[in-house]
């Protein structure tokens, strides 16, 4: 079967996406790192993608003028890519509707709570605040809803005593690079499909 081609959409750092890079040079990995996109022109994983031989395109989202308008041109560099799957890391924009169910079971996002709890952003902070003893990581197919869609793996730390919002956010990035590059493997070999709003595993 051939590689399905990818795209990481980052707005910064970039450590899930070097993960993913990592991965997919395994030469029996399903995935082909075929793009990575940025709405951020200044984002570190920029850099590091380049320094991978990746191609990089930047889609700055301040020259639209709207969400949809920025949204198509960023479908537009994927289909001119040949995309055939997408993986959100760290993407900070939130996606409009036609977008969204375009890529619909194609497009993954990694988020760095146990879903459905903790959606949105201050994660750890949320957690701490909670007191909830385990936290963790989820990737999940793309829905119009925020981090709503149907989870296709978790995996969970435990929170310790002690923990700042950062101890906890370290803790939880080492399981978010080994969980989406699992979970793309999955998509791609066609063991994770979104079949009727749900994620049907095979
Ligand atoms: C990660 O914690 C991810 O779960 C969240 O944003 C962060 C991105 O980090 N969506 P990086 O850019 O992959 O280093």
């Amino acid at each position: 079967m051939p590689k399905k081609r990818t795209a990481i959409l980052i707005s910064g750092r970039g450590s899930n996406m070097r993960a993913l890079i990592e991965a997919a040079k395994a030469p029996d990995y399903p995935a082909d790192i075929a793009l990575v996109l940025s709405n951020v022109e200044t984002a570190e994983g920029l850099a590091r993608a380049r320094d991978a031989g990746i191609p990089t395109k930047v889609i700055s989202h301040k020259v639209f003028a709207s969400r949809e308008e920025f949204d198509i041109a960023v479908d537009a560099a994927l289909t001119d890519a040949r995309i055939d799957l997408v993986c959100l890391a760290g993407f900070m924009r939130i996606q409009s509707e036609a977008f969204v169910r375009k890529w619909q079971g194609r497009m993954l996002n990694i988020h760095p709570s146990l879903l459905p709890a903790f959606p949105g952003t201050r994660v750890h902070e949320q957690v701490l605040a909670a007191g909830v003893t385990r936290s963790g990581c989820t990737v999940h197919f793309v829905v119009p809803e925020l981090d709503a869609g149907p989870i296709v793996a978790q995996a969970s730390v435990p929170v310790l005593p002690g923990d700042t919002p950062q101890t906890l956010a370290a803790r939880v990035l080492v399981e978010e690079h080994k969980l989406y590059p699992l979970a793309l493997q999955m998509l791609a070999d066609g063991k994770v499909a979104l079949v009727g709003g749900r994620a049907t595993f095979y």
